[in-house]
């Protein structure tokens, strides 16, 4: 009889050579590189590259995958369509959902590969989820689509995408090294989804729109979101000692805190906090970082006290970069997926390389057997 494990934790479902996570250290590699140097010395494209490949790319290689990537930005004409006339007030989650399974038909794998496309050299899932965040957020301000431009980097073709101007190169590269972060992160639940559904042989297409759908859930993307929340609630720098000390206190949970398998500081958090300090010094405005500052210092402090190793994550710091950047909260969850697009990729890949399909059991705990009761007689 296999073990019962609730929400399979700790159970190990397929061997893999794309993410490793070092909890107690506070470690993250991706196919063997820590995400500090990543950050430091890639580009997203560089990354997506590694994801995809295993291995990074040669100046030569790049040149022609980055033009592949940025030649697939554009939406064809239906999807822009699909994107204007989608319900107004529905999450962009729910149309990133339809339009990933919708672009599927605009690819030409379906005759050259049946269900196995060539994903890897089409990239159009990668490149196009950005413009399709940034025209769902355009038409929401009644503005026109706005065609991507090749020249610029992932990143930073984003924001002038939502801004309809070019961003300053600063601002262009801590939306690119913001979408390496949040790259690939190991079998969490979106990426577990996407494999499972790889794994049935169905299209990376429907892999990545189901990944979606489990993204958009309140327990996996949108950490970001409520720490934002926290942070105008606190409203000042004064007020956040109090608060912290009131909801600990009140056996709240503290947003942004924690995780589930780093036992330190995520390092993420850290070149987060690094790109807020920056962009608040740009902008003279310290607001968010002094806010945060006070929260994580008076929560370490209580969290000392008790000898609990919780820390900062990733999304501690994260919400405040984009909404300096200028960024509306309600775009967050979105540009998780416009990063993780990548590691879901390449765990779509490596499920197809040695596949089985997952099949767990379930522990049956219902009825005996029943004797059916007709109708005229219950
Ligand atoms: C991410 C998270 C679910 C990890 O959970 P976990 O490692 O299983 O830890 P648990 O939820 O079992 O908590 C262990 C203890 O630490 C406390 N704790 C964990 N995270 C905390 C937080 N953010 N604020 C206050 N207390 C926290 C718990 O209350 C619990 O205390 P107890 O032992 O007195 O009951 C949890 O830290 C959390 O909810 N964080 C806030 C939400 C968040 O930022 N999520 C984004 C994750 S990337």
């Amino acid at each position: 009889m296999a073990e019962f494990a609730k929400g399979l934790e700790g159970v190990v479902a397929a061997e893999s050579k794309i993410c490793r996570i070092d909890g107690e250290a506070g470690q993250l590699y991706y196919m063997g590189y820590t995400i500090t140097d990543l950050v430091e010395h890639c580009t997203f494209e560089e990354v997506t590259y590694l994801l995809l490949y295993g291995e990074l790319p040669t100046r030569e290689q790049l040149s022609v995958f980055s033009a592949k990537m940025r030649n697939a930005r554009d939406l064809p004409e239906p999807v822009i369509h699909m994107i204007r006339d989608f319900p107004k007030d529905a999450h962009p989650m729910e149309l990133l959902q339809s339009v990933v399974s919708y672009l599927s038909s605009y690819v030409e794998h379906r005759i050259h590969h049946g269900p196995h496309c060539n994903c890897r050299d089409t990239l159009h899932q990668i490149a196009e989820i950005a413009t399709v965040v940034a025209t769902y957020q355009r038409f929401q301000e009644g503005k026109e689509y706005l065609p991507p431009r090749k020249d610029l980097s992932h990143g930073a073709n984003f924001l002038y995408m939502l801004r309809g101007e070019e961003p300053d190169p600063f601002e262009g590269e801590v939306m690119d090294k913001a979408l390496i972060l949040h790259a690939e992160h190991s079998f969490n639940a979106s990426t577990f989804t996407a494999r499972v559904v790889a794994s049935t042989m169905s299209t990376c297409y429907c892999s990545i729109s189901a990944a979606v759908g489990s993204l958009y859930g309140s327990l996996h993307g949108g950490a970001n979101e409520k720490v934002m929340e926290m942070v105008d609630s606190i409203g000042s720098k004064d007020a956040a000692r109090d608060w912290v000390h009131t909801a600990l206190d009140k056996k709240q949970k503290v947003m942004g805190m924690g995780h589930r398998v780093y036992r330190a500081k995520d390092p993420r958090s850290f070149v987060m906090e690094e790109y807020l300090k920056d962009l608040s010094e740009k902008k003279s405005d310290w607001k968010y970082y002094e806010i945060l500052k006070e929260v994580e210092t008076t929560f370490r402090e209580r969290m000392e006290e008790k000898g609990k190793p919780i820390y900062p994550n990733v999304d501690f710091f994260s919400g405040a970069v984009y909404r300096v950047l200028g960024i509306p909260t309600k775009l967050f969850t979105p540009i998780f997926a416009m990063a993780r697009v990548s590691g879901w990729l390449s765990h779509i890949l490596e499920q197809r390389v040695d596949n089985r399909i997952y099949r767990p059991k379930a522990q049956y705990v219902g009825h005996e057997q029943r004797r059916l009761v007709p109708m005229e007689e219950r």
